[in-house]
């Protein structure tokens, strides 16, 4: 990626101390998805490697995966898949406990949502600790899905995630640590 993108993506995203708790330094991308600009060319640079590659799913972590998701589905003319927290969704599911930066809690994805061999793709704004994008691969493998990669705009790189995930043999793509 550019030197400018880089910058783009990074002067549009906040940071906010202490929250949700004491010591944790958000990342906020509010304010990337309200900037037309930088919005749109985080979804084309992650989008570009996939392009004409036969991706049939995006599945989008709730909730921040959702918005760029459904972006990513649109121009990949992909279906979409929500992964969301317990409860949430109405047909029969498969569920997996996680933990997080700042906390514990349980996923679910529908049992038909994805077909065995299907190529997908899953998307969220953030890898941390990669507790939460672990769960989301463990239920998209368990659908027998082809995960083609696991894409975020932002890394911390210093909370492992990205590691985590590569020892899992998932291909990993982000645009700014
Ligand atoms: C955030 C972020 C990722 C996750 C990353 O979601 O959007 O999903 O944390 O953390 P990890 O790599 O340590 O697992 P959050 O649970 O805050 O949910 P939200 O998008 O609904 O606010
Ligand atoms: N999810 C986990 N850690 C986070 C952070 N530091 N900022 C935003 N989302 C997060």
């Amino acid at each position: 990626m550019n030197s400018t993108l880089e910058q783009t993506l990074l002067s549009a995203i906040r940071t906010i101390p202490d929250y949700p708790k004491p010591g944790i330094l958000f990342r906020d991308i509010t304010t990337l998805l309200g900037d037309a600009r930088a919005f749109r060319r985080a979804v084309d640079e992650l989008v570009h490697p996939y392009s004409g590659t036969g991706v049939a799913k995006i599945a989008g972590i709730e909730a921040r995966g959702f918005i760029l998701g459904g972006a990513m589905a649109h121009q990949l003319s992909s279906g979409f898949v929500p992964i969301r927290k317990k409860g949430k969704l109405p047909h029969t599911t498969v569920r997996v406990a996680y933990s997080l930066e700042y906390g514990v809690d349980e996923m679910e994805m529908h049992t038909d949502a994805v077909q065995p061999g299907e190529k997908v793709i899953l998307v969220d704004d953030l890898i941390a600790t990669g507790g939460t994008a672990e769960g989301a691969v463990k239920l998209l493998k368990q659908m027998g899905a082809d995960i083609v990669a696991a894409c975020f705009v932002i890394d911390l790189p210093d909370l492992g995630g990205r590691k985590k995930l590569e020892a899992l043999g998932v291909n990993v793509r982000t645009l700014v640590s």
